[in-house]
């Protein structure tokens, strides 16, 4: 059966770990959002990995990694985190990672970054720096490079050299951009594709017919639903969509064939760089809960904004992507706190809402309003439901019963074994 795995928060909700987890058992993993501002965090073999490209399915023998049409590719990066794992799984006496990058998936080239720089997006909305909103935005206005045009380097190098001319009219005082060059950059970027050229190939066709085959096929989301380009937190949100639709345009295939949506959350709230946050802590729990939970970005480093989890959020992500099951994780951080707090609902313009508002701008007016719940001591390592301590049990059970979808995995650390799946 095939399945999407989608962050419901702003983010880093441990969608790296539950895909590593899923794709031990799957025919082929597929990623289809975003680029390299994601950060995935995968424990394989007790060794950990910070991947922002490469699909879960590259850690196992046998499983196709495909990187979908609607990403945009840093070949540099890819490179990087490509070798690092060939490197670990040659050690474990396995082959490199088989891989299919989709011939019209964009690059992201040293002029993206320079240009985001150039116009301060990095400290205006607290992007990741790595070019995604330029490189979005090139594919949108008919200047972009695709990866196919790695095959045609004529091609390739006058499409740079296009792009280059037409920037330096637009910033002429950048020295930066007079610089490059584009036959450098399109040698360079041949260089770098030169593992992977004989996997550029129309993605569409072939997961389309892994689908029809009736595969495991996975689907490995990056960003979350609050980061999404149209239903996010606008402005502040990333520049591709990051709901299970976007899976369709994306990878070019009949998303009515993928059943399962397992909608990822952590048992609390973060988010990293600006923007609108209703259940932000600004106290000392939300310092507790960033050095218990580790929330340092893992593309930038940053320290991640905490705060309690917000339901009205919750709702709103599970009814955009048609969510059936949900994976919680983190819930280990929560541990010895004696109060827990939940939104259900916002005040907003006097009234009680229990709908998000779809603006950033009137979600920065809303105010959470909590109920408490008792906390627990310590989870442990349950090995079955009955052996979470009971508080815990309800704390999940409020979180079911908001968002109408069962808890099906639960995730208490960042290693695989960390994880209790839960029948249907
Ligand atoms: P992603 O972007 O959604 O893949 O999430 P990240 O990898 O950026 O951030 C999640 C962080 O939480 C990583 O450091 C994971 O190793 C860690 N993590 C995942 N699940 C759990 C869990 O259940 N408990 C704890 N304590 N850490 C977890
Ligand atoms: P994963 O897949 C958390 C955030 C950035 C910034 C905004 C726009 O690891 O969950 P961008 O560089 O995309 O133009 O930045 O989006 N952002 C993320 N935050 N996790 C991510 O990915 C993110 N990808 C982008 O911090 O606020
Ligand atoms: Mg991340």
């Amino acid at each position: 059966m095939a399945t999407a795995v989608l962050g419901l928060q702003w983010g880093d909700e441990g969608k790296g770990k539950i895909t590593h987890l899923l794709a031990a058992s799957a025919a082929m993993v597929v990623r289809f959002n975003g680029g390299p501002n994601a950060g995935h965090t995968v424990i394989d073999r007790g060794v950990k990995f910070g991947t922002h490209l490469l699909p879960a399915g590259a850690f196992y023998a046998g499983v196709r990694s495909v990187i979908a049409g609607g990403v945009v590719i840093d070949l540099g990066i890819l490179r990087e985190e490509y070798d690092a794992v060939a490197k670990h799984l040659t050690a474990h006496g396995m082959s490199a990672p088989r891989l299919v990058l989709a011939e019209n998936a964009h690059l992201i080239l040293p002029y993206h970054r320079t240009l985001e720089d150039l116009e301060g997006s990095g400290a205006k909305f607290g992007t990741t720096r790595r070019g995604i909103s330029p490189a979005y935005r090139d594919k949108a206005a008919h200047v972009g490079v695709r990866i196919g045009d790695l095959l045609r380097p004529q091609q390739l190098e006058e499409r740079i050299a296009w792009r280059l001319e037409l920037l330096c009219r637009e910033w002429p005082n950048s020295d930066e951009l007079r610089r490059v060059d584009a036959r450098t950059i399109a040698r360079e970027q041949i260089a770098l594709g030169e593992p992977w050229i004989d996997g550029i190939a129309d993605a569409s066709l072939v997961v389309g017919e892994a689908l029809r085959e009736g595969a495991d096929v996975l689907f490995e989301g990056a960003q979350g639903t609050l980061l999404d380009v149209d239903f996010g937190t606008y402005p502040y949100v990333t520049s591709s969509t990051t709901l299970f639709a976007g899976i369709a345009s994306s990878v070019g295939v009949d998303s009515g064939r993928i059943e399962r949506r397992l909608g990822v959350t952590k048992a609390y709230q973060t988010r990293v760089g600006e923007g609108p946050f209703p259940t932000e802590l600004g106290d000392e729990t939300g310092e507790r809960l960033r050095e218990r939970g580790g929330e340092f970005g893992t593309t930038t480093g940053r320290p991640r904004r905490c705060g309690w989890l917000d339901l009205v959020a919750l709702r709103y992500a599970v009814r955009l992507n048609g969510i059936t099951e949900l994976a919680l994780t983190k819930l280990d951080v929560l541990d010895g706190l004696d109060e827990l707090k939940i939104c259900r609902a916002y005040r907003l313009g006097g009234r009680n809402a229990r709908e998000f508002p779809l603006s950033g701008d009137g979600l920065a007016e809303a105010a959470p309003i909590y109920d408490s719940m008792p906390g627990w001591s310590r989870l442990g390592r349950p090995a079955s439901w009955n052996d979470l301590p009971a508080c815990a049990r309800d704390y999940v059970g409020v979180i079911e019963e908001e968002a109408g979808a069962p808890v099906t995995l639960l995730s208490f650390g960042p290693a695989p074994e960390d994880t209790l799946r839960r029948a249907l």
